[in-house]
């Protein structure tokens, strides 16, 4: 992997940045930005509808999206891809048409992003009961809490893959067997991982599986929803309006067929055409060597800060177990600030805060924490400067 050529093709790299928050959402290859710009110059038009030459083209183009979603993941099927808005969507989609019933139980982790954690607390107040499991003291998966939780009642477990908290990945592979001996389907939110490393949803055996484009080089308000046909056969359907039926009288309808029963309205033809070009760049580029690369650079700053008594690391000391995610806290200095000098002395930009996974710093009496999060075109001379400057700051 040629990172100096690969840079190349991100336009906004050209800028004096250094860009250390692709956990949020990453940037863009411009293979992807002039297919989108494509769509709106030569065949801006809508799929599914029309007949002219334009639609057809949309038609095509949005179906060689589902081809590529469908490889980049390892589904059976194309029509086992359903396109959302984003993570959030997908897994708003199950919890609103699995047909949970009060007194039902639902096992996440106690790391979920508020995606992966809302939607069930709205269902809490419907009766349904909503079980976190309690993660080991270094944050990894505590396989045996999670045994220990289920119940007869269990119907659904619904877990982060790789945490944007952390960068922990979770043993889905585990978790699936457990849960399915269990009688419970199993949704996860790949919204980290699809982006870094090879996903195999036959592998992994999931029922559902939901991730977000943005995070994987795409346009922003792309996300998909993948789901085991005879599983997503059985959910009722979620956002109502064209396509997503047959036909319909004043008093009924047919739904359609998968995918689109669960695509409802006129979609983000091109975000979802663009997400296309996003997978196909991915796989160019290869999983494994991104899931290397990010690992060398966690691995530059682990070791820099691993005995420096006023950094502490969330999650575990080993970098391997923390994909590109670097999130830790200054002793005696507000989150914010130290993100901020980051970003006044070198441009460097990280996020700070909650994450979106407050949950897990409530309970903790912590704001948040500040979080590099290194992607495809970083640099180790990138890494180096993080290093330089965050030492600055602690003699400071
Ligand atoms: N989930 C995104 C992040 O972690 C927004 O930054």
């Amino acid at each position: 992997m040629n990172v100096e050529k690969l840079r190349e093709d991100f336009p906004i790299l050209k800028k004096p940045i250094i860009y250390f928050d692709s956990a949020c959402m990453s940037l863009k290859p411009r293979q992807v930005i002039e297919k989108v710009s494509k769509y709106y110059t030569d065949y801006t038009a809508c799929a599914g509808r029309s007949s002219h030459k334009f639609a057809h083209e949309v038609e095509i183009q949005v179906a060689g999206t589902r081809k590529e979603v469908k490889c980049l993941i390892n589904a059976k099927r194309d029509s086992e891809i359903i396109f959302s808005k984003n993570t959030t969507e997908s897994i708003n989609l199950i919890a609103n048409s699995f047909g949970l019933k009060p007194g039902d139980e639902v096992i996440i982790s106690d790391k979920e992003h508020n995606s992966n954690l809302l939607p069930w607390l709205k269902l809490a107040k419907k009766g349904i009961k909503v079980v976190p499991v309690e993660s080991n003291e270094d944050n990894t998966f505590n396989i045996n809490n999670f045994e220990k939780a289920f119940t007869e009642n269990t119907k659904l477990v619904s877990v982060v893959h790789t945490s944007n908290m952390d960068g922990v990945t979770n043993p889905v592979k585990e978790i699936v067997k457990i849960a399915h001996n269990n009688n419970a389907a199993v949704l996860v939110d790949a919204a980290q991982s699809v982006p870094s490393k090879e996903v195999d949803v036959q592998s992994l055996g999931v029922d559902f599986l939901a991730f977000s484009g943005h995070k994987a080089l795409g346009p922003t308000g792309t996300g998909v929803l993948y789901g085991k046909k005879e599983m997503l056969e059985k959910l009722d359907q979620f956002l109502m309006g064209g396509e997503t039926v047959v036909d319909s009288t004043y008093t009924g309808y047919e739904p359609e067929e998968l995918p689109a029963r669960f695509e409802a309205g006129l979609q983000n033809y091109a975000g979802i055409i663009g997400l296309g070009e996003a997978c196909k760049y991915l796989k160019k580029v290869g999983l494994k060597n991104i899931s290397r690369h990010e690992f060398k650079l966690n691995k530059m700053l682990s070791e820099a800060f691993a005995d420096n008594e006023k950094i502490s690391i969330l999650g575990p000391k080993d970098p391997e177990q923390r994909a590109g995610i670097f999130s830790f806290i200054v002793s005696g200095m507000d989150i914010h600030d130290v993100s901020g000098m980051l970003s006044a002395s070198r441009n460097i930009m990280l996020r700070s805060g909650a994450h979106c996974v407050h949950s897990w710093f409530n309970k903790r009496g912590l704001k948040g924490s500040v979080r590099a999060s290194m992607y495809l075109y970083n640099t180790e001379e990138e890494a180096q400067a993080f290093i330089d400057e965050l030492n600055k700051i602690l003699k400071f």
